[in-house]
């Protein structure tokens, strides 16, 4: 091991100076993570390292700004953004990026990541500014044949492979670019670590000091990492609370919509989602998902219109499901864009709510496109769905027929729960032309108000389909 690193505990801190399988401070197994001894600890010197590696003068008891201050007399400047060009991104950015700022970009390979991140330097330097690719994955003709079938700005951009992060370090601070993409943190180097490229303690090492050159040169930095089999980011958690803002990439590779949300933002709201599809020419932003996805609902049983939020924006998605009689003794619950256990729920509730039961079939649902919904207003849509599909029935619609849209939490006692933003998926379903959409108790304007499960079941299912879900419970 070279001299200047040590192992540190990531449970309990315990330093040891090799690495061991299992730490001796608290018995945990495989924690222990390699780490650049800090200066300022060795030398034992009165000032303190800041996150950002720019050293704090003065201890206790001296330096001139050491009294606190009220918030309202800080100064606080307003943030300069830059405008990346695609407006899904600058929205979920919270305006565009940060001077300064570290953003990671994750998701899982051939989502999309190296293309996004050159669409955006490309943009960007049709738009005059500094920018820098750096690339340890690929070679630089490979980066070339992507930017070819892109914007021509994407060619404008100076690229720099290399993994090693000395190398990376000094030529970023002698291009000092405005914004510069590190693709992937994953796979730079450093030499003072033995850890492989990806382990922990080299990727906190790389995002560390990385950061510290960009705060100091106020370089807007968008780190691309890859996410484990398990969903982290960067495999541990490791990066997300060192960057300002964490962006997650997320799809089916075999379809053709991508989403992009964020999971931490500094400098903006969590809320945002922004819709791209992947094309010939790079991703496109996809502004009109909503008419798509109800132009494309088969109105068969089995299948429901949600009004979801998106972060502060309304979607229509579809919602199908399948039930059909299991030969299993544990039949499959088989869910994908939503949460399996909001489904298991779901299905509970209809079962003793609806008298719709489900215990000796298989239960497939699905949200269509490949997209994923994480709101409480989607339980209804779950429901209806199934109730629909078990008795084999399509959901009652206006005449004349036009799919319904639906949205509402389900409480565990069977009532229909208010969810937020009524209004926007009320409005949302009305300018395409979705009438009678059932939503809970006092949504508002224009929707079929229900309080309970059984009312929307009884609002959307014919008299026949409930008469037989009766005589089966
Ligand atoms: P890529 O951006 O390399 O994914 P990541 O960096 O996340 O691993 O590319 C993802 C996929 O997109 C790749 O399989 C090819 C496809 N693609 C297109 O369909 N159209 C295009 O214009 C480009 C550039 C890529
Ligand atoms: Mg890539």
């Amino acid at each position: 091991m070279p001299r200047g690193t040590i192992q540190i505990c990531s449970q309990c801190g315990l330093q040891t100076p090799q690495w061991l399988g299992q730490c001796p401070g608290c018995e945990a197994w495989n924690t222990l993570v390699e780490e650049r001894i800090p200066v300022a600890r060795v030398a034992g010197s009165g000032g303190r390292r800041g996150s950002s590696g720019i050293r704090v003068v003065g201890g206790r008891g001296d330096g001139p700004n050491l009294a606190p201050r009220l918030l309202s007399e800080v100064g606080a400047a307003p943030v300069a953004r830059m405008g990346t060009g695609i407006g899904e991104l600058d929205r979920v950015l919270g305006g565009g990026l940060v001077p300064g700022a570290l953003v990671l970009l994750g998701g899982s390979p051939g989502i999309g990541k190296s293309t996004l991140t050159n669409m955006v330097l490309g943009n960007l330097a049709e738009a005059g500014r500094r920018t820098l690719y750096v690339s340890g994955e690929e070679s630089a003709e490979q980066v070339r044949l992507r930017a070819e079938r892109l914007s021509p700005g994407a060619l404008a951009v100076p690229i720099f492979a290399e993994t090693d992060l000395d190398t990376v370090l000094h030529t970023l601070a002698g291009e000092s670019p405005e914004v510069c993409v590190i693709d992937s943190v994953q796979t730079l180097n450093s030499a003072e670590l033995t850890g492989a490229p990806g382990s922990v303690g080299q990727v906190r090492e790389v995002a560390g000091r990385i950061m510290e050159l960009a705060k100091a040169r106020q370089i807007a930095v968008i780190l691309v990492g890859h996410v484990t089999k398990d969903g982290a980011l960067a495999g541990p958690r490791v990066l997300e609370h060192l960057v300002d803002c964490v962006l997650q990439f997320e799809g089916e590779r075999e379809r053709p919509y991508r989403e992009l949300r964020a999971l931490k933002n500094r400098f903006g709201s969590t809320n945002e989602a922004g819709l791209f599809e992947m094309r010939q020419g790079g991703l496109v932003e996809v502004l009109d998902a909503s008419s798509r996805f109800v132009a494309e609902a088969t109105r068969a049983p089995g299948s429901v219109v949600l009004a979801a939020m998106e972060g502060s924006r309304p979607l229509l998605v579809e919602v199908q499901a399948l039930v059909a009689p299991s030969e299993l003794e544990h039949p499959r619950r088989v869910v994908s864009g939503l949460d399996r256990n909001r489904l298991a729920l779901v299905l509970a509730i209809l079962g003793r709510h609806g008298h719709i039961g489900t215990g000796a079939a298989d239960v497939f649902v699905n949200v269509v496109g490949g997209m994923r919904v994480d709101e409480p207003g989607v339980d209804l849509a779950v429901a209806l769905a199934v109730a629909s599909a078990s008795r084999g029935v399509a959901i009652k619609g206006p005449h004349p027929p036009a799919p319904r849209a639906c949205f509402g939490e389900l409480g565990l006692t069977g009532e229909l729960r208010w969810v937020g933003h009524p209004e926007r998926r009320l409005a949302e379903a009305a300018k395409h032309g979705l009438k009678g959409t059932i939503a809970p108790t006092g949504s508002g304007g224009g929707a079929c108000e229900v309080g309970t499960l059984r009312d929307a079941l009884a609002a959307a299912l014919p008299i026949e389909a409930r008469r037989s879900a009766r005589a089966v419970a």
